[in-house]
């Protein structure tokens, strides 16, 4: 049954559509302009950092940095007028900056190597956190002429920065706040069963030159999919089941009042991505540490010069950090967010949003009365403390 789930997927035909720049077409129809800028990191990839053009040139603004989740782009933070954080903030007087990290579709250039290239692939998490998200730091400053910016992650947006500040601590004095919705760096309590089981078998199956390419997956999906979710469609069912505990939660009926979420979360799926980068998840999960990539004791010897990765000193991360967890999200267990909560030394907010699951930060109808307002007050607070 699941070889032929699996073999049924991928023989669905696929075809991608033309690459367009749809973060800045999102832009534009909210009546913006988006600026494109590529920046280069440490290990020469060529990353796409988007941003709404401002409507004047001021230096004085101040300038936040919206960084998305796994196999997600910045369209993440676009999704509508009613719900989209980074228009919110744009409207609010905020100089706005939106990362790609490598491999999506957006970031997927390298200064020597090519993005079919089995080495272009071998990243995880770690080189997210202290190449990715380093390069955008370091570039929005020194391009904005500021000091510092605020930071706002989601799921894995919210686990690289933790990567980066506990690995070079200095970066600590770039950012005022981190805004951190489902981070994801403790996943002891992974709430999955079936993917905790099968996860990792799936992943091997899928794999090629460190590479998982879900393009079939998502053209399934485009297929206005939740309308079968029902039918007696073994492929429509599974995929449909494993998106709706996945990503959008355990709340069906959810699912059933808003079909129009369905049609979001597909505007900002980004197709490829490491299987390094997705195993790094799964490692979390098995070990409940928070470390870097376990490449087995004989690489790990090599790499690291001890048998057990390194784990990350969390308490290296002194920025003032929000934390949001979603009580619904069947990837993030709010046990483990809560753990995280009492490691970080330097907590000033923990939500609880009733109802939310994982994606409901960017597409829930409520999202800027429960979480976005409470993100801009807090920046505005800082705002006013430096002025
Ligand atoms: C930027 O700010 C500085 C100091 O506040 C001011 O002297 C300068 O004129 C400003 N530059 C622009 C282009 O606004
Ligand atoms: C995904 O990877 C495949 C294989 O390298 C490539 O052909 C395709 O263009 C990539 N798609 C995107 C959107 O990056
Ligand atoms: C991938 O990275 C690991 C760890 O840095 C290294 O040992 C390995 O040789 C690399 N593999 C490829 C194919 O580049
Ligand atoms: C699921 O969501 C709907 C709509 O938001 C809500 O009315 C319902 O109470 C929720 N169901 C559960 C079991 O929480």
């Amino acid at each position: 049954m699941k070889l032929f789930i699996i073999f049924s997927i991928l023989l669905i035909i696929t075809q991608l559509k033309s690459e367009e720049d749809l973060t800045i077409k999102q832009i534009n129809s909210f009546g913006f302009k988006g600026e494109i800028h590529k920046v280069e990191t440490a290990d020469n990839y060529l990353l796409t950092l988007h941003r709404i053009k401002p409507r004047k040139f001021t230096n004085s603004s101040q300038v936040v940095l919206l960084v998305h989740g796994i196999c997600c782009t910045s369209s993440e933070f676009l999704s509508s007028k009613r719900t989209s954080l980074a228009i919110f903030l744009f409207e609010n007087g905020f100089d706005v900056f939106l990362g790609n990290v490598r491999g999506n579709k957006y970031s997927k250039s390298h200064k020597n190597l090519n993005h079919e290239n089995k080495e272009f692939w071998n990243f995880s998490l770690h080189e997210l956190g202290i190449f990715d998200l380093a390069a955008f730091i370091d570039f929005i400053l020194k391009f904005t002429k500021n000091k510092k910016l605020f930071y706002i992650g989601h799921s894995q947006g919210a686990t690289i920065p933790l990567i980066l500040l506990s690995s070079k601590p200095e970066y600590n004095e770039k950012i005022y706040q981190l805004h951190l919705s489902a981070p994801a760096p403790f996943m002891s309590h992974f709430p999955n069963v079936l993917i905790k089981k099968y996860g990792k078998q799936a992943v091997k199956t899928f794999t090629k030159n460190n590479l998982i390419n879900l393009t079939p997956i998502i053209e399934v999906l485009h297929q206005n999919l939740y309308k079968h979710c029902s039918l007696n469609q073994p492929l429509y069912f599974i995929t449909c089941m494993i998106v709706e505990f996945l990503i959008l939660g355990d709340n069906f009926t959810k699912l059933e009042a808003d079909h129009e979420t369905f049609d979001k979360l597909l505007t900002f799926l980004s197709p490829n991505v490491s299987s390094t980068q997705v195993l790094h998840f799964f490692q979390f999960i098995e070990s409940g540490k928070f470390r870097q990539f376990d490449y087995g004791r004989k690489k790990n010897l090599e790499k690291y010069g001890m048998i057990e990765p390194p784990e990350y000193d969390l308490k290296k991360v002194v920025t003032p950090t929000y934390i949001y967890c979603a009580e619904r999200d069947r990837v993030v267990a709010r046990k483990d967010i809560e753990h995280l909560r009492e490691i970080l030394p330097n907590v000033i907010t923990y939500k609880l949003l009733k109802n939310y699951n994982h994606i409901d930060f960017d597409i829930g109808i409520n999202a800027r009365k429960d979480v976005h307002k409470d993100i801009l007050k807090a920046m505005k607070m800082n705002s006013k403390r430096q002025s």
